[in-house]
């Protein structure tokens, strides 16, 4: 709830978008709580914060845990954060114990997991296992033209703490505890899911460039309206992703229409595509006829598609599905084994090291929505399971 603060909305929930004042001020947040516990603090070149308790042999790679401290514009308080701060109670829960592990554990808030201001989304993570080099986004820019260089200078300086450099810590595993974000768990009565892996995703840009013109004057039969282009490639594109089984994905979250004045014609469209699958073969095949569409549908309007990110689907290691489990019905939590709808830094770390999830119910499944909700027992039994999980792997 104190993390919640930075970037309250009125209706509340959060917008604290990745390298935002608001992040500074969370991330901040953070380093004093690790820092007035003792705990050693870091950040590397994409602004990634890590938060380590020394185990007792430090020739050890560390486990990590963790998750993202930024959210959507209309975010809740829950999606990102409780993973960060499950870890950092797991920490302080080691101090207050005692308890002395073998391996460091390393608390992570990846930068810019969601990629609604700076896109692509899992930006932190996917630079520190090298799936992604620093240079390809330091140029990305957001809605209001802000460059990504200039906002990761703004949040690096805002915290001086020792820099790591890329490549320098390696995990020797990661597990990230997050709310489900979908009603699952909560239908089934369970305080546990069990995550086997991730589907994949694909994000792509849209452009539609037609011709300004004045909205009294030019008939319609001479105008290049690219909004209406833009509106026949939309519904040819949701055409194409029908799927009678309600499994594939596809949303336009965002469209920018340009000059965006009541009574020019509109020239130029931007909007942006989501598009999700579990099975690799689905999201190629149907994400590969999306061009082809949108230059068929565009009508007499110029259009352009880029891709952003295509993210394979994941699959967990099963050792260390069950090893989850085995933490879970040990504390004595029912659960069950369910793959991830959502994306997270898991998919990337999954590339490096073994690599789970713990999910935890949310009210109603609702998430990237103001109203996300989660009670403080849910959350505690996810970050018991996070502890005894961190403990098991930190004595490897
Ligand atoms: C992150 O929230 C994503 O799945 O897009
Ligand atoms: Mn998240
Ligand atoms: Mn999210």
């Amino acid at each position: 709830m104190d993390v919640a603060r930075h970037g309250a909305t009125a209706n509340g929930g959060v917008n604290r978008q990745a390298l935002s004042a608001e992040d500074i001020a969370a991330r901040r947040h953070v380093i004093a709580w690790a820092q007035q516990r003792g705990f050693q603090t870091f950040q590397d070149e994409i602004g990634n914060l890590f938060v380590r308790r020394d185990g007792t042999d430090p020739s050890l790679a560390p486990v990590m845990t963790g998750s993202h401290l930024d959210s959507q514009p209309t975010g809740g308080k829950f999606d990102g954060a409780y993973g960060v701060l499950a870890g950092l109670e797991v920490l302080e829960a080691l101090n207050d114990a005692k308890i002395h592990t073998r391996r460091p554990i390393e608390v992570v808030a990846w930068t810019n997991e969601e990629g609604s201001r700076f896109s692509p989304g899992a930006m932190g993570s996917a630079i520190f296992v090298g799936a992604r080099d620093l240079a390809s986004v330091l140029d990305v820019r957001d809605p209001k033209g802000v460059v990504l260089r200039d906002a990761l200078d703004t949040t690096l300086n805002s915290s001086p703490i020792p820099r790591r450099a890329h490549g320098s810590v390696r995990a020797h595993s990661y597990i990230e505890a997050h709310i489900e974000q979908g009603p699952i768990l909560e239908e089934a009565g369970l305080p546990i899911g069990v995550v086997t892996g991730i589907q994949g995703s694909r994000r792509l840009n849209v452009d539609i460039t037609g011709e300004e013109a004045h909205a009294g004057t030019a008939p319609r039969r001479a105008r290049r309206d690219a909004l209406s282009a833009a509106v026949s490639v939309i519904a040819a594109l949701e055409n194409l992703t029908r799927d009678d089984d309600d499994v594939l994905r596809f949303t336009v979250g965002r469209c920018e229409v340009f000059p965006g004045s009541p009574n020019t014609v509109p020239g130029r469209v931007h909007f942006t595509i989501d598009l999700r699958h579990p099975a690799d073969t689905t999201l190629r095949a149907i994400g590969d006829r999306i061009p082809a569409v949108v230059k068929q549908s565009a009508k007499n309007c110029a259009a352009t598609v880029t891709e952003v990110s295509y993210v394979n689907p994941t699959t967990f290691q099963a050792a260390v599905i069950d090893r989850v489990r085995a933490s879970s019905d040990r504390l004595g939590f029912r659960n069950m084994d369910m793959p991830s709808g959502a994306g997270h830094d898991a998919m990337y770390l999954a590339r490096v090291c073994p690599t789970g999830m713990i999910f935890v119910p949310c009210l109603r499944g609702v998430s990237h929505n103001e109203i996300e909700s989660a009670t403080p027992e849910e959350l505690a039994t996810g970050a018991r399971v996070l502890a005894d999980t961190l403990v098991s792997l930190a004595q490897e």
